[in-house]
């Protein structure tokens, strides 16, 4: 259940917007209350699907002056990270399944003064990654294989979600948990009961006619 400690908020997916009103788009999440900006990284190779470029992050810094999140869904993020540490995105994830060193680019974004994150997929455990997430401030657990966004959400996830809250309270972390991927206002209503406390969420708010409205009940969840 959500705590005081750590608060429900909402991150918009940029990926569902209309890319000919990007900037628009990221106005609207700002003033429909959202709490955070999801940008999503896809290199045409970890996924298969090729999304924004760096530069879109100053561009949108200018803009709005909600947190933006990097989601990097990229196979060298060691080889891109002083890139992305460059723009200053407030929170730079990576897949935990993809460097060979997840310790020093998690240390790296650390000293940037960047929040750093690890994102999970849907088949791995979260005992792939224990022993880091004393190093992260937000945990992304993958409710759908990334890639598109649109897909149905897998429930089977929910455990790890529960897990990965018992694991935050047990051990005194302080990280947020945030579920990306099939995240709307069914389906929300039981992630939340998990404890993870950041939807992340595409079609449910930009496919929507109205977006306040849809942040908005996602928040009252
Ligand atoms: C999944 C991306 C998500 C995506 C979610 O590959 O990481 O951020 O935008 O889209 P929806 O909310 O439509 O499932
Ligand atoms: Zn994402």
């Amino acid at each position: 259940m959500i705590s005081s400690e750590f608060p429900l908020k909402v991150s918009p997916s940029l990926l569902a917007a209309d890319y000919g009103y990007l900037a628009d788009a990221a106005i609207s999440a700002e003033q429909g209350g959202a709490n955070l900006l999801h940008i999503d990284y896809m290199d045409g190779h970890y996924v298969p699907n090729i999304s924004f470029g760096i530069d879109l992050i100053p561009a949108l810094k200018k803009r709005v002056n909600i947190p933006l999140e990097a989601h990097l869904m990229i196979s060298n993020p060691e080889d891109r990270i002083e890139d992305f540490i460059r723009v200053k995105p407030d929170y730079i994830t990576i897949q935990e399944d993809v460097p060979k060193d997840v310790r020093s680019i998690l240390n790296k974004i650390r000293k940037s003064g960047i929040k750093p994150g690890l994102a999970i997929n849907p088949d791995r455990p979260l005992s792939a990654i224990y022993n880091y997430l004393h190093l992260i401030d937000y945990l992304l657990i993958l409710g759908v294989f990334p890639g598109f966004g649109g897909q149905k959400f897998i429930r089977d996830t929910l455990k790890k979600m529960e897990e990965a809250h018992n694991f935050r309270i047990k051990n005194n972390l302080k990280y947020d948990i945030a579920v990306d991927g099939g995240v709307n206002l069914l389906t929300a209503r039981n992630i939340v009961k998990t404890g993870a406390n950041i939807l992340v969420a595409g079609t449910a708010i930009f496919g929507q006619e109205n977006i306040k409205e849809a942040i908005e009940n996602l928040k009252k969840l």
